[in-house]
């Protein structure tokens, strides 16, 4: 008999975790103004509201921190992290930065100036806002079929070649890079093909442009080419990293996913230009070029956690996962983004609650009911994340409305799984008398979501 499946590690520290009874969780969430942002971590039994800085790090990675080289200057943490940057993508030149959206800003701060059109793959909300914010515009390149959460197809995160050519036709001069989002987190953690990555630098060449990689899950993303594209079946996760970064000039990276640590991220390019250029940035925004935003525990940890993380067992543990809770959706017939991604799961919530008119924001509302039923917090993707159109003022509800239920790594058991499945199925199989969402009574004028105050209709 063929044994079963088992995670590639065992546990060493545990955290306790605490359910509540629906009547604590009916005055928590009026009290957060029905926004799961506002809630007290203590208030959540499962949390998935994000993958992000909130993995468990591994005993080799706490030995790092341990050994951290505090040095203003020149410290050995930032050569071990370096050096592993180096090995994995072949990007010569590194500046860390505090978390992903802070290399954004060096980098942009050098490269976006207004007017630019920079084209991609779903840009994800910090990447649009410092692209945006340079009075510049990210133009979406992905591809249609990413749209239809119940199409199955293998690579839903690539960008559509045609679409790409199409911008670089048209605005050349004002195009400064193409960035490639890999996985797509926007289009539901969805992967993008080897294939894809060759195609889009092969265009980029074609026009003169150069590319990057918001590498944030490129791990994951080097997992799925490996189960899902033919010709890579055999070859380890580590040399399908290094081609898939032969296909861009640089990336930009939030540690805090597929790094596992819990804050931290980098630059890193082969272009010693670019590497001058934002440079001075780093020192003004960040920090001295040797440790940018982080800690040199924190660098050791992370440059363990890129080792670790782009081994196969690491990475089948985690996505074999996230595909387990899919199948327990798939049982109950919860309508959710297709195939699983590689860190969420994103519940099609106009699907579920079909009597929940779209004013009332569907997904929001779904988050609010699976927090009532179990303390389970998700992350509403949807309209109110969409924001108001800035000319007219009108709610945005062209897009996808989804129920993000984000995986952290290492963290929860298949029985927490269990416990997700079921709750929703709880909420499922009263969808129809759920007729009512939310109402907004105040809202920011950008980024609403994080602090927006909601009442219950
Ligand atoms: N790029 C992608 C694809 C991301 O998913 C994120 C963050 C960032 C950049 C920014 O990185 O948070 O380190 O500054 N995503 C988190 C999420 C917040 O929940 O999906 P950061």
């Amino acid at each position: 008999m063929e044994l079963p499946f088992a995670e590639s590690w065992k546990i060493k520290m545990v955290e306790p975790i605490r359910k509540s009874t629906r009547e604590e969780r009916e005055k928590w969430i009026k009290r957060a103004h029905y926004n799961l942002f506002q809630l007290r971590a203590e208030e959540v039994y499962i949390d998935l509201l994000t993958d992000s800085g909130t993995g468990a790090m591994s005993d080799r990675q706490w030995a790092g921190i341990m050994v951290g080289d505090e040095s203003y200057a020149g410290a050995k943490s930032f050569f071990n992290l370096k050096e592993t940057i180096e090995k994995i993508t072949g990007f010569e030149y590194v500046i860390p930065t505090h978390q992903g959206r802070a290399a954004e800003n060096v980098l942009f701060s050098y490269l976006v100036k207004e007017g630019d059109i920079v084209p991609g793959n779903s840009h994800f909300d910090t990447t649009k806002g410092h692209i945006e914010g340079r009075k510049a515009i990210a133009l979406d390149c992905t591809i249609d079929e990413a749209k239809n959460t119940q199409l199955e197809i293998p690579f839903k995160g690539n960008v559509d070649i045609q679409k790409l050519e199409k911008a670089l036709e048209e605005y050349c001069d004002r195009i400064p890079f193409i960035i490639v989002t890999i996985t797509n987190n926007t289009a539901g953690g969805q992967p993008v093909s080897m294939e894809n990555l060759r195609q889009v630098s092969k265009i980029a060449k074609k026009y003169d442009k150069r590319v990057i990689f918001d590498s944030a899950r490129f791990a994951e993303n080097a997992y799925f080419i490996k189960m899902r594209e033919e010709g890579y079946g055999k070859k380890s996760i580590k040399e399908i990293c290094k081609e898939m970064f032969k296909y861009a000039d640089a990336m930009t990276m939030s540690a805090k996913k597929d790094g596992i640590v819990n804050m931290g991220g980098f630059i890193a390019t082969d272009l010693q230009e670019w590497y001058d250029g934002a440079k001075s940035y780093c020192v003004q925004y960040e920090g001295y070029l040797t440790y940018g935003g982080m800690n040199g525990r924190d660098m050791n940890a992370l440059a363990i956690g890129l080792d670790e993380n782009t081994e196969f067992d690491n990475l089948h543990t985690r996505i074999h996962q996230v595909e387990y809770l899919a199948k327990r959706l798939d049982e109950f017939g919860i309508p959710y983004q297709r195939p699983a991604g590689g860190h969420a799961l994103f519940i099609d919530a106009p699907k579920v609650l079909t009597c929940v008119p779209k004013e009332e924001f569907p997904a929001q509302t779904l988050a609010i009911e699976l927090y009532l039923e179990a303390g389970i917090r998700g992350c509403e993707i949807g309209y109110l994340l969409a924001d108001r159109d800035p000319l007219t003022r009108e709610n945005r509800f062209e897009g996808l409305d989804l129920l993000r239920l984000a995986i952290p790594r290492r963290v929860y058991t298949d029985n927490h799984m269990d416990v997700i499945a079921v709750a929703l199925k709880n909420v499922y199989d009263r969808r129809n008398e759920i007729t009512r969402g939310v109402e907004i009574l105040w809202e920011a004028p950008l980024m609403r979501h994080f602090t927006v105050q909601l009442k219950r209709l």
